[in-house]
């Protein structure tokens, strides 16, 4: 499914958190948005996923408006930052919730499930609490939820935002595999230049509510407008944290 984002503005009070963005996603891609701390980059995602309504402008899927569809309507699949799992429920029913609200036949949902559960490779784990899981394997499992439901697109903010380096780099190299197995369009903010520079076949940088970049990773690493800078073999935004989670990582 391709998404068209067309003059979208969404304002909090007089603050203009996205304003007049226009972008083009092709079905297929795997874009990653960058950009600093409040540049507007989750409100994009959630404005797409129906969960904030923009106060002007237009959101295309696959050439149909659906500026007012429903957020089950637009057949999105979506991992947001602090987007916990629901703690009650084993492995196996988080991952099948999405199916379970669509009152999906049971047989059909067990097949689904037993599948997702071999591609996050947690086949053995379908019986386990969230709690009983390290904080990768929750990620996968956060994914295999959003994947449930056969998304068109999946919207990932941060999916890999608080795990450690070694878990991040596997997860990363995963969502790459995944993507290529399954090409659903996907677009997943990082604040991570190496991590876009990695997995994504396109990387869009925010600034201050607006595109201020689109390109394929060599072609924004080659000619980087201000929200992108480069140092000798690093790269980093201006965002101060990254320097630090940088400097930490050694990337
Ligand atoms: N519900 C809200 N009410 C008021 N202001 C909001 C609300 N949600 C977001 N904002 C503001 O809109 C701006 C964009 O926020 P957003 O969460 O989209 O930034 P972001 O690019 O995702 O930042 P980060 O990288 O820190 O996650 C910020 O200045 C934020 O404070
Ligand atoms: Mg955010």
């Amino acid at each position: 499914m391709s998404i068209l984002i067309e003059n979208l503005s969404k304002n909090f009070g007089t603050f203009k958190a996205l304003d007049h963005v226009n972008l083009e996603i092709k079905t297929g891609s795997l874009v990653a948005l960058v950009g600093p701390s409040g540049s507007g980059k989750s409100t994009l995602l959630r404005v797409i996923a129906g969960l904030d309504i923009p106060n002007s402008g237009r959101i295309w899927l696959s050439g149909k408006n659906a500026t007012s569809l429903s957020i089950q309507e637009r057949e999105i699949g979506f991992v947001f930052q602090n987007y916990a799992l629901f703690k009650h429920m084993t492995v196996y029913e988080n991952i099948a919730f999405g199916l379970d609200i669509r009152n999906i036949d049971s047989f059909i949902i067990s097949n689904r499930v037993k599948q997702l559960l071999q591609l996050i490779q947690l086949e053995k784990f379908s019986d386990r609490y969230p709690n009983q899981l390290s904080g990768g394997q929750r990620q996968r499992v956060a994914l295999a939820r959003a994947l449930a439901i056969e998304p068109k697109v999946l919207l990932l903010d941060e999916p890999f935002g608080a795990l450690d380096v070694k878990v991040r780099k596997d997860l990363r190299n995963w969502l790459r595999n995944l993507h290529e197995q399954v090409p659903v369009t996907t677009v997943f903010v990082t604040h991570d230049h190496q991590e876009a520079m990695e997995v994504a076949n396109e990387i869009v940088v925010f600034q201050k509510g607006c595109v201020e970049q689109i390109g394929k990773p060599q072609d924004v690493y080659d000619n980087p407008k201000k929200g992108f800078s480069i140092t000798n073999s690093s790269i980093y935004m201006n965002f101060p944290l990254l320097h630090l989670e940088q400097s930490s990582t050694n990337l």
